[in-house]
């Protein structure tokens, strides 16, 4: 039966009229906060001020079960080829699993090729460590630039910022991603060719943009250092050993991971390499150990203390029966800058779907617009409109209780801290006519609160907490999915744009015949490209 029209689905539809506001019901239950706060990992996870009752909750938890998904995610840990429009098993938990771990997938062990690599990172890492991988000229290793995109990309540039203060390598590491040429450029005129490595990320490798910067970085080092110069500087991540080889990465500086990892689920396998050489094997090992953590709860825990599929049902609850089309994470902590960015590919690309894996058109709105920005910056940009604009936008907030910055930054840290509570106060309870004290204006200062959020709280910023907060997030995503009926775990819809560019790339240069068949407003602006493209002067004059 179509999601939408099981019995949970109309029952939610009828409590979804008479929501309890928060004001009300902190008022009349005193046993909400513990009752809605519960613990993952080192996450403690207050869902109290979210617009939810033990009815609505225990509704989403009967619906979720109809959906099936913990059967799916075990059918997912059974090595089933869960990805069905790509034919492929959904492996990223195996990347996380201790070396005494199971997880088979087509007959076959995958957990020993694991620790097989993760050993060969490891041996790597201590290698550049301890300056017995060098670079061409014999000096040391001291900068690391990632090549890659998307999920080669995101996650180990986003787990680089956060764990900052666990950086003790004394490496550098810079990510470049786009195929704007500024990217590499800006960031190979700060690296000293003698003493950069370059990790090319890619599981296809045939990544359009990866390749053109891998090639250009190539250029960049064979220019100053020399052909031979290759095997010292470059190292590949990727699945695809043939184009790895055909670019000219030795096979013995590639280092594998496989189709069963989803490029946004990549981080914890080869391609968190230059995570590892910054922050060291044990900090990486700590991280794995986050989102092993975070797996096992989610395996063992009963629905109701089951935290992601507790987040993952509130999600549920405010797209599909509250009309919220976007939802906001907002770590307050500045070394969590990236996270917003890396969980929009982690949910958009996941469950920005309208097509069940049936084929047939979903019947509800699916995955939320995911945005955000750390406090309290944003609170200065677009705060405005989460509290007084028209759109309901459930907030996630993420904090800490101290900071790793040393006995000065306390104080600051401090206020950072209360800044986030004071926010999710404000948001919850907000602000009456009646208590507002200004003469003039007063209907603008009116805060109408009963705008939920969630708050995730860890003790600090570790490696682990971090590893707990992504392996949360894949969860929810996951659980979601299953509830929409789609496949979180194919890509389809990035196809298209890259078929076209493919198509259009010949043009940019050479009018064709066959431009006849474009759109009037596609040639249009491809005439107007030839004729003012090529390169300019840094001040745009020449
Ligand atoms: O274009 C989407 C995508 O396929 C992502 O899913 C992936 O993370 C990214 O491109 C990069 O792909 P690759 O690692 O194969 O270069």
């Amino acid at each position: 039966m179509r999601i939408e029209k099981c019995p949970e689905w109309k029952s939610l539809d009828e409590l979804s009229a008479g929501v309890p506001s928060l004001s009300d019901a902190f008022i009349l239950d005193s046993s909400r906060v513990q009752r809605f706060t519960k613990s993952v990992g080192d996450l403690v996870v207050d869902l109290s001020k979210n617009l939810i009752d033990d009815r609505i909750i225990a509704s989403l938890l009967a619906l979720a079960e109809t959906a099936g998904v913990d059967a799916d995610l075990r059918r997912q840990l059974s090595g089933e080829a869960v990805n069905v429009t790509e034919g492929r098993a959904v492996g990223h938990m195996a990347l996380r699993m201790p070396r005494d771990g199971h997880f088979v997938i087509g007959g076959h062990d995958v957990v020993p090729d694991v620790h097989a690599v993760l050993d060969r990172m490891r041996e790597f890492t201590a290698a550049v460590h301890e300056g017995r991988h060098v670079g061409a000229t014999g000096r040391r290793i001291t900068s690391v630039v990632n090549i890659g995109i998307g999920g080669s990309d995101l996650g180990p540039a986003m787990a680089y910022e956060a764990l900052r203060p666990f950086r003790g390598s004394g490496i550098e590491c810079r990510f470049v991603s786009n195929v704007d040429p500024a990217d590499l450029a800006s960031v190979l005129a700060d690296v000293n060719p003698e003493t950069t490595l370059f990790v090319v990320a890619s599981k296809t490798f045939t990544t359009l943009e990866t390749l053109a910067n891998a090639r250009a970085a190539r250029d960049w080092v064979v220019t100053s250092l020399g052909p031979d110069s290759v095997a010292a500087h470059f190292v590949a991540l990727s699945t695809n050993a043939d184009a790895v080889a055909a670019f000219g990465i030795d096979l013995a500086n590639m280092f594998p991971f496989w189709e069963w990892v989803g490029g946004r689920y990549s981080v914890p396998s080869a391609i968190g390499l230059s995570l590892m050489l910054a922050i060291g094997t044990r900090n990486f090992d700590r991280f794995l150990a986050g989102m092993h953590a975070v797996d096992q709860h989610a395996l063992v825990s009963l629905p109701s203390d089951n935290v992601p599929l507790l987040m993952a049902m509130v999600g549920v609850w405010y797209r599909n029966f509250l009309g919220a089309p976007t939802k906001a994470v907002l770590p307050y902590s500045n070394d969590l800058r990236r996270f917003p960015a890396y969980l929009q590919q982690l949910d958009m690309e996941s469950n920005g779907k309208s097509v069940r894996i049936d084929g047939t058109p979903v019947g509800t709105a699916t995955g939320p617009v995911i945005w955000g920005e750390p406090g309290t910056n944003s609170q200065h940009a677009f705060f405005q409109l989460i509290h007084q604009g028209t759109e309901l936008i459930p907030v996630d907030f993420i904090g800490f209780a101290a900071t790793l910055d040393g006995i000065v930054a306390e104080h600051q840290h401090d206020l950072l801290f209360t800044n986030l509570l004071a926010q999710a106060q404000a948001l919850a309870f907000g602000r009456p006519l009646s208590a507002v004290t200004a003469t003039s204006h007063r209907e603008h200062r009116v805060f109408a609160g009963n705008r939920p959020s969630t708050v995730i709280v860890a003790p600090a910023l570790t490696p682990e907490v971090l590893g707990n907060l992504i392996a949360l997030y894949e969860h929810i995503v996951h659980y979601q999915g299953v509830v929409w009926g789609i496949n979180s775990y194919d890509q389809w819809g990035v196809e298209l744009g890259k078929e076209l560019a493919g198509r259009l790339a010949p043009l940019v240069t050479d009018r064709s015949p066959g431009e006849a068949d474009l759109d009037s407003s596609t040639r249009g602006l491809l005439e107007w490209f030839r004729l003012n493209r090529g390169a300019r002067d840094a001040r745009g004059e020449g």
